[in-house]
Formats: C-alpha cells, sequence, structure tokens
C-alpha cells in the first residue's frame, strides 16, 4: 500500500490541520487504507469546516442561539374562520393566491433529507407507502398534487426536493424508475443538502468506520444554503418564482400548495409565513410560534416555562397554542438574504446514540446518547423576517405526519387521517358515507389528488361525476365519472 508522493502531500496537510484543530486522530488508520479508499477519505475531510466544528465544540456560538431574554408573547395568529369578517379575509387570501399560482409566481420545496430513524424505514421516508387503499407512496401523492395543480392553475410549479447524502441517490433511481410520474423534468430539481460530522462527549470527531466520520444531515434549515449552492434559487429566479411554499416529506395531508397561506403571506407583506394547529394539550411536545422582542420565533417545548405552557384566555383556549406544522412561505429574496454571507442559521445541538469506530478499529453500537449532532433549523429564519404571518388551520385538515414506526404519528394515524380528511371532502358534496360506532369510516377510502385535492374540488367533481356509492376500498381516481 504504497504512497504517491501527491497522497503523502495530501496526509501531511490533513494531518497539520487535524492537530492543530485537536483533532487527529481520525487521521489513526489511514495506514490500513487502500489507496482508493484512502484518497476517498481525504475528500471527505477536506471538504470539512474545521473552523465551525472547533467553534460548535467551544460553543462559541452561543449568542446566536441563546434568545432567552425579553418578553415573550404568542404570535398573532390569523385564526381559522369561524366568522363571516374571518371567511371573507380567508376568500381574499385564497383568491391572491391562486392569483399567485396562475402567473407561475410559486415554487414548491419538500424537505427530504432526514434520516427517518424512529420509522425505521430503508429507503428514503418519501417512498413509504401511505395511500390508505392504493399503498400510493408519499412522493407519488405529492406528485400528484402537482399534476392537480397545474390542472386548476396552469403552469407547473417548480418543485425542489431537499435530499441529503443518507437519501439522495434512492431517491433519484425511484423518481427515474417511476418515470417522474409524468412531471416535466424540467420542472423538477433535486438539491442535496449538506452534512456536518459529529462528535463525542469530549468533542472529539466519531469515526463511523476507519475510513468515513460520522456524520448527519445538516437539518432542515439546511436546505437555505442547498437552494443556495445547489441551484436552486438560481432555478427560481429562471422560472420567475418569487415565492417558496415549503413543506415536509412525512405529512401527507399537507395541502400542495395552498392558495390561501400563499395569499395571507402576500397581503400580509410577509418574508416568512408559517401554518400552525391548536395544541391538543398543554404539554404536547411541539414548537409553538411566538414573539420575542417584537420579532417571531419558534420556542420549543422544552424551553416554554409551566406558566406559559398551561395559560388560558377567556374563551378556554390556550394562550401559547399555535403549534409549528412546519408548512411555510418564504420570499425568494429573504432566502437570498439569509445565505447571502456566512454559514446560514444557528447550529441546534442533539445529544444522539451515535456508533463509530474505537481506537481498537471496533465497531461500538452506543446503548446511551454518546455524542452530539449539529442541526439548522428552518424556523430559525423567522426571527430575521421583517414581516411574518401565522395562519391558524384545522389539525385533521391538514397534519397527519409520519414520524413513529408504531402510536401516535405512524402510519396507522396518518391514513386513518388521509381517509377521514375524503371522507369529510365527500359528505360535504353530498355523497353517503358511512359512520361506525366511534364516528370513523368502516373502512379505509381514498381520494387521488387528481380527482380532487379539497373539499371545494371535491364538489365540483362529484356534481360531474354523478352519484356516487361509497363502498370499502374505494379510491376515487381523475378516471372516476
Ligand atoms: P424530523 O426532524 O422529523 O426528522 O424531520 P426525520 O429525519 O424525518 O426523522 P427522525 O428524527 O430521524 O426520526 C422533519 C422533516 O425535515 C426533513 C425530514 O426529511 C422531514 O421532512 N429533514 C430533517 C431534512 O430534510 N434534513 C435534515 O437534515 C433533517
Amino acid at each position: 500500500m504504497a504512497a504517491t508522493p501527491a497522497t503523502d502531500s495530501r496526509e501531511r496537510d490533513l494531518r497539520d490541520r487535524y492537530r492543530s484543530a485537536g483533532q487527529e486522530h481520525v487521521l489513526r488508520f489511514v495506514a490500513e487504507l487502500e489507496p482508493a479508499r484512502r484518497e476517498a477519505f481525504f475528500d471527505e475531510l477536506e471538504a470539512v469546516d474545521l473552523d465551525l466544528v472547533t467553534r460548535l465544540v467551544r460553543g462559541d456560538d452561543a449568542a446566536a442561539l441563546a434568545a432567552t431574554g425579553g418578553e415573550i408573547r404568542p404570535a398573532p395568529l390569523v385564526r381559522l374562520p369561524s366568522t363571516d369578517a374571518e371567511r371573507e379575509a380567508a376568500a381574499r387570501a385564497r383568491d391572491e393566491g391562486e392569483r399567485m399560482l396562475r402567473d407561475g409566481s410559486v415554487a414548491v420545496l419538500t424537505v427530504a433529507g432526514g434520516q427517518g430513524t424512529r420509522l425505521g424505514f430503508d429507503s428514503p421516508k418519501g417512498m413509504y407507502p401511505i395511500g390508505p387503499v392504493s399503498d400510493r407512496t408519499l412522493f407519488r401523492l405529492f406528485a400528484e398534487s402537482l399534476h392537480a395543480a397545474a390542472a386548476t392553475w396552469g403552469p407547473y410549479p417548480l418543485w425542489m426536493i431537499l435530499t441529503s447524502p443518507a437519501t439522495h441517490d434512492a431517491t433519484l433511481a425511484y423518481f427515474a424508475d417511476e418515470g417522474h410520474f409524468g412531471l416535466p423534468k424540467d420542472r423538477l430539481l433535486f438539491l442535496m443538502q449538506g452534512s456536518m460530522p459529529a462528535v463525542d462527549d469530549d468533542g472529539k470527531l466519531l469515526l463511523a468506520a476507519k475510513d468515513r466520520l460520522a456524520t448527519s444531515p445538516n437539518g432542515h434549515g439546511g436546505s437555505l444554503l442547498a437552494l443556495r449552492d445547489r441551484g436552486g434559487l438560481a432555478a427560481m429566479r429562471d422560472v420567475g418564482a418569487t415565492t417558496l411554499y415549503y413543506f415536509q416529506v412525512d405529512n401527507p395531508l399537507v395541502p400542495i400548495p395552498d392558495p390561501v397561506l400563499l395569499g395571507h403571506h402576500r397581503l400580509g407583506h410577509a418574508e416568512m409565513s408559517t401554518k400552525v394547529v391548536p395544541k391538543r394539550s398543554p404539554d404536547e411536545k411541539v414548537g409553538v410560534l411566538c414573539e420575542r422582542e417584537g420579532r417571531t420565533c419558534v420556542i420549543e417545548y422544552s424551553d416554554l416555562d409551566e406558566a406559559r405552557m398551561n395559560e388560558r384566555d377567556a374563551d378556554g383556549d390556550l394562550v401559547f397554542r399555535g403549534g409549528n406544522i412546519a408548512v411555510h412561505a418564504l420570499e425568494r429574496s429573504f432566502i437570498e438574504r439569509i445565505v447571502e454571507t456566512g454559514e446560514g442559521l444557528p447550529y441546534h445541538r442533539a445529544h444522539k446514540k451515535i456508533p463509530f469506530v474505537d481506537e481498537r478499529g471496533n465497531r461500538v453500537e452506543p446503548t446511551n446518547p454518546n455524542g452530539t449532532k449539529f442541526e439548522m433549523f428552518v424556523f430559525d429564519a423567522l426571527p430575521e423576517a421583517r414581516k411574518t404571518v401565522t395562519q391558524e388551520v384545522a389539525r385533521e385538515d391538514e397534519f397527519a405526519p409520519v414520524k413513529n414506526a408504531h402510536g401516535e404519528d405512524s402510519p396507522d394515524t396518518s391514513r386513518r387521517a388521509l381517509t377521514e380528511a375524503y371522507a369529510r371532502w365527500l359528505r360535504a358534496a353530498g355523497v353517503d358515507v358511512p359512520r361506525d360506532a366511534d364516528g370513523l369510516v368502516p373502512g379505509a377510502i381514498e381520494v387521488s389528488p387528481r380527482f380532487a385535492h379539497d373539499a371545494a374540488s371535491c364538489a365540483a367533481r362529484v356534481r360531474e361525476s354523478g352519484p356516487l356509492e361509497y363502498r370499502d376500498g374505494w379510491v376515487l381516481t381523475h378516471d372516476e365519472s
């Protein structure tokens, strides 16, 4: 395994850099590596921003993250319409959002770079079969929503999908196998986000193998840097898109794109807007939309004190109730401002079990958290926005995430929520969908986005189709007539 002079000098440079950062141990197994693996490892090491790692390990970024003082209030909400005035405001927002969709000023971003550890699914989460009857995958559902958007409003919005080294190749292969779901290829863009190395409890970089660092995707906030570095912002400029509609890959109930949020965002002259749902209970583990010193922010459940968590208004509603569901509208110019200089958003720490290779070269699967991952969160952009809008929506209509393999926020709860939402659209359209003793649909049904993508389009399609009769395992597709 003789090294070439070039390899020698690469190794020397790397040793110098990593030694001065106190991280030379990562080169401990280099002499054992085959030349090709050694070169690939050197590529990886050269790409690491060691200054950033050193600052994060030292905690030099504490000020950027701290934001703890100051008066906290709940963010003002555009409430779920219950009065005529609120319904009229929602209708005006819808009109404006539809105008934006018709004139092609909206692009869509699905963040799908997460590791999906809690779900424990072998492939990228977007490939999870979520259709309650058809088993259509999350990606297929979203693709069909974009076909529906194009059929309703005109142009296909540019659809960008954030991937990470963990999901990129499999996601691309899946889209290719599926013929890109028939979407125009020039309206589809995959952006691979960056990674961050993980450190142990002494701040030392962990090795996942003798020739590989332990790394993880740099958080959904890394999407803003990926938009800059992987051509997303340039593509938006090329197609004339000024506003980005952002959502997570694990929520099959999200309307794509939602003209109402887009319209509120535009009419409110907002730079970044957010959808929230009323928290289920004071201690639900969800971030809450707040204002601190006049700036919008998300306060994580662990940082909201008991008194605020339980505070109720005169109607008995939680005062701090706007739970973040990570559906946003962002102005392109705002993203450009955030990423113009520097590293983007602040990094949060997550103390996790991180498998590693020890100093003897043995792989260790820790049973307790042994190290720290660094992640950016997209909602940390909110305080930078000059104006924001926070729109309250009904959980049962718009939020059914697939996070866990079982129990809450699992495929079972998400599929059930889809069936019930489709049933509400159909009932509102005059179709008789039965209820069991618990008030639930006594089976599973599914509405393809190409049949209808919301209650209003469902009513229109049912009017066209003539009488429809419920049956368990019903799938309404665009061919239904
Ligand atoms: P979660 O924080 O729920 O993480 O991501 P996850 O990766 O899906 O699942 P766990 O925590 O490992 O079980 C919320 C959304 O943000 C995306 C995910 O793909 C999901 O859509 N995400 C998360 C990224 O795109 N990149 C990241 O680095 C992290």
